[in-house]
Parts: structure tokens; sequence; C-alpha cells
């Protein structure tokens, strides 16, 4: 991931960037806001968006189409009707210390051309964390509720709202205007959060992992009967537009709100100072952990509608509130064991088994520790008093243990040498934090998660094989390695219990699995390597290898013959922009052992690797050729200038090598143009490289 700080960015690394974030962040919102699965804390979110928006500020003309910037929540998807909202739903700016609270109220001045001593009422509201909604009345009548969606379009979760007593159907006032969207934020109380997860546990159903997902993920349920049933509650703090309220404040605007029959947030306070809204703000985070709902910050609003008015929004977010977030939250408890868990590529990660306690409402008894270095780092022990942090919606980590509530006779941790899955010796190579267990083949934890890589999305794909499956399998022994899923059928026809007639499975679900893995005898090449689970060979760099061998025996036969270290096929390898030591090395290593070639030799008499497509096979006098830049071009950067060659069939590597076709220079070029002589290879300077690209 790229952390240069935004004021080194050059235009064309900015735009890069940009476009990354707007990926990345799409990605997370999906996560958030659709499958209520973050994988990300709150707080790492926080950075991206603001990592973003620092961009745009530097680079106004870059901003995207699809900027985040531009967009609140998630995009659409789903079964549900599509609805717009009479106004876009706003989100809100973020302040995270008091700094952020006097730059805010300072904007307001200056924005305004307010005096320092012209007094700004603010009203302070706890800012829930829940999922946000919008009730459009008519004439009075509830007639349609909806989520906030894209900001612009929301779903229609109209009859799933229409359950929550918070929600007035009627509002039986002539003052109430006769169009108006209420909005606000749908939620969990702690207690029936916890009440609804035993309920679950007893049925054998998944948990939610916090209150907020479980609000999301009941307000989007297909059947209202099974909303009615969960305890949903709504807090109402706002409306499209306070033009036909005829309030004359924020403040008024909310006791009118719960004269009307919403709920409103009996917390809210009118502060007429900066000193009383922080002082507002420490009192509710001490008061946090004992609420009975979760929050997330607290909201300022300028309270004078007229100035609001004034003010409007910038992007997404109104430049009259503010959105002060609380730290994570933290928790004490006892480390009662640490667990060591095996991953796909053998890695052991130490968990932390915790006596269960509540952080945020949320129980935890389990916590990520790491790597062994953290655990000495930390002098953590088993039997330790351990402090913990839930950051958004992540994992919860194990942040130090309290020495002065340690019992006496505690000894170190001592992080094992063995797999506690095979009893493999475990071993750590130089410079790795990870220890890995090498039993890669006996090592059944191993092997079950290679396999369930292997059928993924973005390895072989097959449909409706899932991981509960391939252990299911994988325990019976119906598959062992991953060229037995392709025997599966024929072993199938012979078998006595075949698949058809076991639990869980029928005529139509085994045909249809057969059919499934049928369709994927045929696979493009760089997901045939993503799929092996090699080390360090994520799909991007999977993709290097395919652009540049072009063919499975291609690849195959020169990872063998790079291990030589002294070849040209090493060089070859190395030569491949994105690929360096470490990568080359796993590459090698997998190679390297007699029975991996076993296993892809009995793969590859079932399945078909396709070639990959060579790059623009055209007329472009640079397909195919291999390019070098080096040096300080004046006219676009080292990043542009590979975006434009590889768009001509280019490869553009980093190093020069008897392959090299052209090695471009630029200002202060070093070593590489003399190698570049030293080959025999055509060398052009910037503006013969200019003359090629036209
Ligand atoms: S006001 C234009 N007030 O926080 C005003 N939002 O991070 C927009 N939220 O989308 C919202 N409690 O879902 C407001 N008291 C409160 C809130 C609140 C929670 C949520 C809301 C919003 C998100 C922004």
């Amino acid at each position: 991931m790229t952390t240069m700080p935004v004021d080194q960015l050059k235009e064309e690394e900015a735009r890069e960037e940009l476009k990354r974030l707007a990926k990345l962040i799409a990605h997370h919102d999906m996560l958030y806001y659709i499958e209520d699965q973050p994988e990300i804390s709150d707080a790492d979110y926080d950075k991206l968006r603001q990592r973003n928006a620092a961009i745009e500020k530097r680079f106004p003309h870059l901003v995207r189409e699809d900027s985040p910037s531009l967009r609140v929540g998630a995009p659409l998807l789903g079964p549900f009707k599509k609805v717009k909202h009479l106004k876009p739903v706003l989100s809100l700016d973020n302040g995270f210390e008091d700094k952020d609270v006097y730059d805010f109220m300072d904007r307001i001045r200056r924005f305004l051309g307010l005096s320092r001593d012209t007094p700004i009422d603010i009203v302070a509201e706890p800012k829930i964390d829940g999922l946000s909604a919008t009730l459009r009345y008519e004439k009075g009548i509830f007639i349609l509720g909806a989520t906030r969606g894209d900001g612009t379009e929301g779903e229609d979760i109209t009859q799933n709202l229409k359950t929550l007593k918070d929600i007035p159907e009627v509002v039986e006032d002539k003052t109430f205007p006769a169009l108006t969207e209420i909005r606000g934020e749908v939620y969990m109380r702690h207690n029936d959060f916890l009440a609804m997860n035993q309920e679950r546990e007893k049925d054998h159903l998944p948990l939610f992992a916090n209150p907020r997902n479980a609000a999301a993920g009941s307000v989007r349920q297909l059947d209202p009967k099974v909303t009615a049933s969960r305890p949903l509650k709504f807090f109402a703090y706002s409306c499209d537009d306070y033009s036909p309220f005829h309030e004359t404040t924020h403040w008024d605007f909310l006791v009118k709100l719960k004269g009307w029959g919403f709920t409103t947030n009996p917390l809210a306070r009118l502060c007429k100072t900066t000193e009383d809204i922080l002082t507002y703000y420490h009192e509710l985070e001490a008061q946090r952990a004992s609420l009975p709902y979760d929050i997330d910050g607290i909201v300022y609003k300028v309270n004078r509608i007229d100035w609001q008015r004034r003010m409007g929004a910038s992007g997404r977010a109104p430049r009259w509130a503010l959105a002060h977030k609380f730290p994570a939250e933290k928790a004490q408890t006892v480390l009662k064991d640490i667990l060591i868990q095996v991953g796909r590529t053998g890695t052991l990660t130490p968990v932390a088994i915790l006596e269960p306690v509540t952080v945020g409402g949320v129980v935890v008894s389990r916590a990520t520790l790491h790597n062994e270095d953290e655990i000495a780092r930390k002098d953590i022990r088993v039997g330790d008093t351990v402090l913990l942090q839930r950051a958004g919606d992540v994992i919860p980590q194990v942040l130090s243990s309290l020495k002065d509530k340690r019992p006496e006779d505690s000894h170190p941790f001592i992080f094992p040498h063995t797999c506690p899955v095979c009893g493999s010796h475990a071993v750590r190579l130089p410079g790795e934090v990870a220890r890995k267990c090498i039993g890669g083949l006996i090592c059944t934890t191993q092997a079950a998660l290679r396999l369930r890589h292997f059928v993924s999305r973005d390895a072989f794909d097959i449909e409706g094989f899932g991981s509960k499956h391939i252990d299911a399998f994988y325990k019976e022994g119906l598959i062992h390695s991953p060229q037995d899923i392709f025997t599966l059928e024929e072993r199938n026809k012979e078998s006595l219990t075949p698949l058809r007639t076991r639990e869980g499975w029928g005529p139509l679900s085994s045909h249809n699995l057969f059919k499934a893995i049928d369709v994927r005898r045929k696979i493009p090449l760089h997901r045939f390597i993503y799929s092996l689970g090699i080390p360090q060979v994520g799909q991007a760099t999977a993709k290097l290898l395919a652009r540049h061998y072009l063919s499975y025996t291609g690849w195959k036969d020169a990872m063998i013959a790079a291990k030589d270290q002294g070849g040209e096929p090493y060089a070859e390898l190395m030569s491949i922009d994105g690929i360096g030591p470490s990568v080359s090395a796993d590459l090698i290593a997998f190679f390297d052992e007699p029975h991996n070639l076993k296993v892809l030799d009995e793969l590859l008499q079932e399945i078909t690797v396709l070639n990959e497509a060579p790059p623009q096979a055209s007329a472009s006098p640079l397909a195919n050729k291999t390019i070098v830049f080096t040096g300080t071009l004046d006219r676009m950067t080292r990043s542009e200038a590979k975006v434009r060659a590889e768009a001509l069939g280019a490869k553009v590597s980093s190093s020069v090598s008897a392959k090299t076709d052209y090695v471009v220079v630029g200002a202060d070029a070093g070593s590489k143009a003399k190698a570049a002589h030293a080959f025999g290879i055509k060398v052009l300077n910037e503006v013969e490289w200019l003359k090629l690209l036209e």
C-alpha cells in the first residue's frame, strides 16, 4: 500500500492513488453497508477517506466521477425496490480531537463573518451507531421508509420499518407538513442484542458481531414478520428540509418531533460555548460504556436554521455539522490461554482466549496477538490481566498486559516450535515475523484451507462448492488433493455410497456440483497460477506472471529453471516489474518440491490451462517488446510512461537483461544505461521515446 505523504505525490501518482482509494473505499463500503462484515476498523476507514480528501484538495482537477467524497454509503444491491430520496441524505465530516472542535467553530465564524464574541448555539447529540433511515410522510401518513443507500437512492424497507414502535404511522397535527422526510437512526439496544444472539445460538444460527450489524441485518429482511420479531428502535434527528416546519432552530424542531410522537434522544443538549460542547463530549465519553446502546461519538449542529441554510454543504457533508468521534473502546480481562492457529500457508498465528468481557456492547472472548515477537515485546503471559481494544467492528486486539496484576507463578509464553495440528517443525526464516509449519503436505488444516482457496471465487470458482463441503469431503477422504475434485464424478459412479445418498445431498444437488466442476476444466493461466496458493502469489502477481510467460508450460519450465540464480531464467523472473527476490524465492521453493510437481502433473491430466492472450498483437512497434525506464523523464512521470508503454503492448521491466528490447534513458540515468550499452540494447532518449509513442 502506498503511504507516500500527500504533499510529495506527483500529479500522475495522485491520479493513480485516487483511483486506488475509490476502489478500496467502495470495497469497504460494500462490506460495511451491504454485507455487514467489515474488515477494517472505523479508524482505518476514516484514514482512507481523509487521505482521499487531502489528495483531492491538492489536486482538485483530479476528483473522479466515482470519488468517495461525492458519495455516501454503499452502492445498492439486493432485492429491495430502489427509491429516490426527496433530497440527498448527507453524511457528516469527522473530528477526533478537541482542536478539531475549535477549528469547526472558527470555520463557522469565518464563513458567516461573525465576530469572536457572537455566541453560536450548538445542539450536541449522541451519534448513534446504527444505520440511518428516511421516513416519508404524506398528509401525515407514513408512506415510505428507506435506507440511506448511496445518498440519492435507497432501498424501500417501508414494510419493515412499519413494525417499529418508535415510528408513528400517522401524525395528526395540522402544523405537520403535507410532504416531508423525517430522518434518523435505526439501532438495537445491548440487552436486546444479547438476548437475540442467545436465541440464535440455541437455534444454531450464525451470531451477529455487534448491535449495529444485527440492526442492519434485521432491517433488510425480506419478510417483515422477521423484522417485527427483532427488537429494533429508532431515534429521529433530522429531516430533508426544515422550510415547511417554520421552526427557527434545530432545538425547537427536536421538541416538535417529540410532540408528534417520534422518539428523540433525551441526552441531546443545547450548548452555548465551545467549552460547554467539550464538557458534554467528555461527560458522554465517560457514560458511554454504561449507556444501553452503542454510540460512536457526538454530533454538533449549528442551532440556528437560517445559519445552517447559509452554510450549506460541501460534497457529502453539511458545513454546519461535525461528528466528534470517540476513541476506540477498551476493556480489561484475564487471558486464559494462548491458542495457535494454522493458516493455509502454514503460518502459526497466536490467538488470545479470554475471560468473556463486553467491549462496547460486544462480548469478546478471543482476540489476536499477531505474532511471536508481539507477545515477547509486550511480555504477555497466560494468566495476565490484559487491556483489549475494539477499534470499530474488527477483531479485537490485545494492547498490553497489566504487570501489577500478574500472578506470581506466571512465566513467559514460549511460542511452540512445532505445529499444533501435525507436529511438524515450525520454522522462522530470516527476516520474517511469522513462524511456519513445514508439514505442508501432511498438515491437515493447511491442506483443507488450500483446497478451499483452490475452489474460491478468484481461483477455480466452482459454484456451490463452499468451505463446508470441502472440509467434509476432506475429512471423509473423498478429496485430498486438487486433482481429486475433477475425478470426483467418475469415482462417485463406482462408489457404494454415492453423493446423492448422503445427508444434505440429493440427485439434483450432486448433479449440479458435478456440472459446476465440469465447466471449470478450462481455466485461464492467471487464475490457475493464483489457485495454487503459492505464498505471496496473490491475484496481481499471478497476472504479472501469466502476462509474462503466456503459457502454462512456459511458466512452469521457467520456474524450475530459475532455481539456478546465476542463470538467465532467474534474471528474467527478477526483471518482471513487481517481482522481487522474496516472491521469486517462494516460487522457486514451490517448484523445488517434488510433491508439488506431481500434483501439477496429475491435475493437468484433468484440466486445460488456457494460454494468456499476448498483449495487443497489434501493429504497434512496442507490441511484446520489453522496455526498461531509467533516470528522470521530463515530460511524463515514470508511472505514466509505464502505463503508456503497457497500453501499446509492451512489458515494462525494472532491470536490464539480454531480453530487454529498449532502454529509455532520462536525466541522471545510472548503471542501467551502462548495462544497456554492454548488452548492445537499443537506447532511446526522451525525445526518441515520445516519437515512438506517436
Ligand atoms: S445528522 C445532515 N445526527 O451518523 C445531517 N447523524 O456519520 C446528517 N448519525 O449518516 C446526519 N446519530 O447515520 C445525525 N444524532 C445524529 C446521528 C447521526 C447517528 C449517523 C447518521 C449519519 C452518520 C454520519
